[in-house]
């Protein structure tokens, strides 16, 4: 959920970047008195702030607000918990109270509390790709996939590499990034949605990439700003992708947003192993995500087949994509995704997941032609 907050009172940057890091901020503007936002059909923000540091006061046009927008979250800054302060913010339906001093984790849980009591905005779907092993293939599938949603459909999709340091998704997407997510976490005070709109690169596929970063991070990442990244980008994109790193359990530990989870795998014995031990962790982990498992570079004369592996990852597998190291090498070379290209078997499979996860029909693709279906919310 993107947030929309209003301050009144005279401008505080301290008091701003409190609120800017308490969570995903889409927009933070200030206003002279609460007499702005009175009126029945007045917009009103996510949360109202309302810094009495300086009157004591609390405005008499509140009441007024709160009559005509009841849901409208306040939140009271004052410069100590004055018992006769909080008296009469409760009468003019003020939800939550912070006293000087001002601290990070008091403001977060306060708009946590007002926020949980909002509804959410819709957020698009989130696609999360992770290899049972390393090299598999993870990013090949959902650099392909991203790929071939962005053609499918008009809604915009967005790639995150959130290997915070050296991901290779902009290799694969020929994508020259200024910009990363670690750049995000690193400004988790600035990130709203225009901040993330500068730090994503534009790539020739239609798609938009947050790319992983070319330097180590400098500090150890809170969790919680992986998801915040994750969230923001949801509202703001009709698909949100994620090349997910196998071994970093902050990240695997951060995607409660997640509608879908695709582990990939193949058909060796140590990764079949591995597959199976993290579709269970994953399902007993989000229980409201779908958790697949798809068999890249297929080999129909291996030892290890498909019922295997659909024993041991219990559950079918429905996508596998062929092995085609000829083409998969010449598209990471050029940097243009195979799944640009018809007529190939390779990319023919990364669009059918595609379509799956999409919930589009091949059908209905034909029948509606591009316009008709999958139309994004923005
Ligand atoms: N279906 C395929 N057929 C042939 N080669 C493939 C196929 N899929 C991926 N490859 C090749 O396998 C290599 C590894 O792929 P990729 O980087 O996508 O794996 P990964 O699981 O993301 O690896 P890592 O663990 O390093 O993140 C690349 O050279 C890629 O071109
Ligand atoms: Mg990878």
């Amino acid at each position: 959920m993107s947030v929309n907050v209003i301050v009144v009172g005279s401008r505080d940057q301290r008091l701003e970047e409190l609120l800017r890091a308490s969570g995903p901020i889409a927009g933070l503007s200030w206003a002279q008195d609460v007499n702005a936002l009175v009126g029945a059909h007045v917009a009103q923000p996510n949360v109202l702030v309302i810094d009495l540091r300086r009157t004591a006061q609390v405005p008499a046009a509140l009441a007024t607000l709160k009559r005509q927008h009841p849901s409208t979250n306040v939140l009271l800054v004052a410069s100590s918990l004055d018992p006769a302060l909080i008296l009469q913010g409760m009468r003019a339906g003020v939800n939550e109270v912070v006293a000087e001093p001002l601290v990070q984790t008091e403001i977060d849980a306060a708009m946590m509390r007002l926020l949980g009591h909002h509804s959410h905005t819709p957020a698009g779907p989130v696609f999360a790709f992770v290899g049972a092993k390393g090299g598999v293939g993870a990013t090949t599938t959902a650099v392909n996939v991203s790929t071939a949603l962005a053609k499918l459909s008009p809604a915009r999709a967005i790639l995150i590499d959130l290997h915070l340091a050296y991901g290779d998704a902009a290799v694969f997407l020929g994508a020259d990034a200024r910009f990363s997510v670690l750049d995000a976490l690193e400004n988790l005070h600035r990130l709203d949605a225009a901040f993330l709109k500068s730090l994503v690169v534009a790539t020739t596929s239609g798609l938009d990439l947050l790319a992983s970063s070319e330097r180590p991070a400098a500090r150890s990442i809170d969790v919680r700003h992986v998801s915040s990244i994750v969230e923001l980008a949801a509202s703001q994109y009709g698909f949100t992708i994620l090349d997910v790193p196998r071994g970093d359990l902050h990240v695997l530990d951060s995607l409660d947003l997640v509608t879908n989870l695709v582990v990939v795998a193949n058909q060796e014995l140590a990764t079949v192993r591995n597959a199976g031990r993290m579709a269970a962790s994953l399902r007993s982990r989000y229980p409201k995500a779908k958790v697949t498992t798809v068999i890249n570079r297929t080999d129909r004369r291996a030892e290890i087949g498909h019922r295997d592996i659909e024993r041991a990852v219990g559950s079918t597998i429905t996508h596998q994509f062929p092995s085609d190291y000829r083409r998969a090498l010449g598209a990471m070379h050029k940097g243009r995704p195979l799944a640009l290209d018809n007529h190939n078997d390779l990319s023919a499979s990364f669009t059918a997941l595609a379509r799956e996860l999409a919930g589009v029909s091949h059908d209905s693709e034909a029948s509606s032609g591009r316009r008709g279906f999958l139309l994004g919310r923005r």
